[in-house]
């Protein structure tokens, strides 16, 4: 392992009915709350009324921001903001998925700043303060619950960036699985695919000596691929909504990160392919992960194969460690396909035609990935790949 210190403030809140809690946690920052929530649907299940029943309870007055989109736009942010300043808000409450968070991540750094919330985005400047906020979690995916990341989409450029602060950790994060119930079979198998794909990002990583954190990564993907399955037969299952909300957060709070640091390549090819197209956030992940791991493959053959054994149930006995390797990803490749998760980027219709674009996105920084570091040629290679 590499020497690490680690910091995680947030208070999970975790289990049915737990809505409650918020009475307490919220007073403690203030008078006045925005609530920040998407495009609808806690309006349609019911949680909006419950939430602002709570608050109403709580005695608190609430402002609202409604309409934050999937891949949140800088220009919601800067309606927020903008609300944060002339209501004097006090604290932020997020109701949503990842997307909202990190929506509310970033207007909360924006709200006491005073140029535009982008030049964090951008790294233009580095947040100073930040208003404190809870979140309400309605989909299991991200981990923005517990983390203090946000990604932010800039339409007018097309650019979509990763940033964080520890000053936007969530003061505390409501997790009730019944909230989740309503989330539609495709955006079931994204929050999955994207949890399994933070966790290969962190399990591909150069550290020696991390067995306690090997079996900890492998055992929170058998428990997510076994569940999963079951899940989708069974959408208002308490108990898989249950294991699959809990395995989001595990999987990016930085519980699986310690003692190195993750690739993340993929990620951020994947931010270049929603700048460009909009598409979901994990069905980018479902075409591209797979190939990142083929491209890869020759790196550590046996990082790939030990995963292959542990996780993908490949029998090893006669096969050399690049042929265990390869059928593992094979095997990662077929599972997802059996969930419905995209194949290709022309299930999208992404045609060959924005590479380059593509490749100049991801490349802005110049090479990434930890666990190896990419070229542009790797990028097109990689994207050519998921055609
Ligand atoms: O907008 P509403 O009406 O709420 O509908 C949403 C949205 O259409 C819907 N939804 C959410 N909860 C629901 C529900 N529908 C019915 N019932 C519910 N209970 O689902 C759709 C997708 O929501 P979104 O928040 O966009 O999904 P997700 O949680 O997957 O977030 C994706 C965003 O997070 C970023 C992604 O890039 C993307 O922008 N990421 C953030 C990370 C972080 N902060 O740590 C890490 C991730 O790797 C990721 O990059
Ligand atoms: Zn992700």
């Amino acid at each position: 392992m590499n020497a690490f210190s680690f910091y995680n403030p947030v208070k999970l809140i975790f289990g049915k009915g737990q809505l409650e809690e918020i009475k307490q946690e919220l007073p403690i920052y203030g008078q006045k709350v925005l609530v920040v929530y998407g495009g609808g649907s806690i309006k349609k299940n019911g949680l909006y009324d419950e939430v602002m029943d709570v608050l109403k309870e709580a005695n608190l007055e609430v402002f609202e921001l409604s309409g934050v989109e999937p891949n949140p736009r800088i220009s919601t942010v800067r309606r927020g903001v903008e609300l944060c300043k002339q209501e004097n808000i006090e604290m932020l409450l997020a109701v949503g998925g990842g997307s909202v968070i990190d929506c509310t991540k970033l207007i909360s750094a924006g709200a006491l700043y005073d140029g535009d919330a982008w030049d964090f985005v951008s790294r233009k400047a580095t947040p100073k303060a930040a208003l404190p906020f809870g979140t309400v979690l309605t989909l299991a995916a991200t981990g923005s619950e517990m983390n203090s990341g946000s990604v932010i989409t800039n339409e007018e450029t097309q650019e979509k960036y990763g940033w964080g602060t520890p000053l936007v950790f969530p003061k505390f994060s409501v997790l009730d699985p019944t909230y989740t119930f309503s989330v539609p079979l495709d955006q079931t198998v994204y929050g999955i695919v994207d949890m399994m794909s933070h966790i290969f990002e962190q399990y591909f990583n150069n550290a020696t000596n991390t067995p306690v954190q090997d079996e900890m990564c492998e055992g929170v993907l058998r428990a997510i691929m076994e569940t999963a399955p079951k899940l989708l037969k069974d959408l208002h299952s308490y108990e898989h909504r249950e294991t699959i909300l809990f395995a989001g957060t595990m999987g990016l709070n930085n519980f699986l990160q310690m003692g190195y640091r993750g690739d993340w390549a993929t990620h951020n090819i994947e931010h270049a392919v929603s700048a460009v197209y909009d598409i979901p956030h994990a069905g980018g992940l479902a075409i591209l992960f797979p190939h990142w791991m083929r491209h890869n493959v020759k790196v550590n053959p046996e990082r790939f194969a030990r995963l292959a054994v542990y996780v993908f149930g490949v029998e090893p006995d006669g096969k050399t460690v690049e042929e265990i390797a390869l059928e593992g990803i094979d095997n990662l490749r077929a599972y997802w396909t059996s969930l419905g998760a995209p194949q290709t980027l022309a299930d999208y219709n992404i045609d060959d035609s924005n590479i380059e674009l593509m490749v100049e996105k991801a490349m802005v920084y110049g090479p990434f990935g930890n666990f190896t570091a990419l070229q542009a040629e790797d990028v097109r290679a990689i994207l050519k790949a998921s055609l």
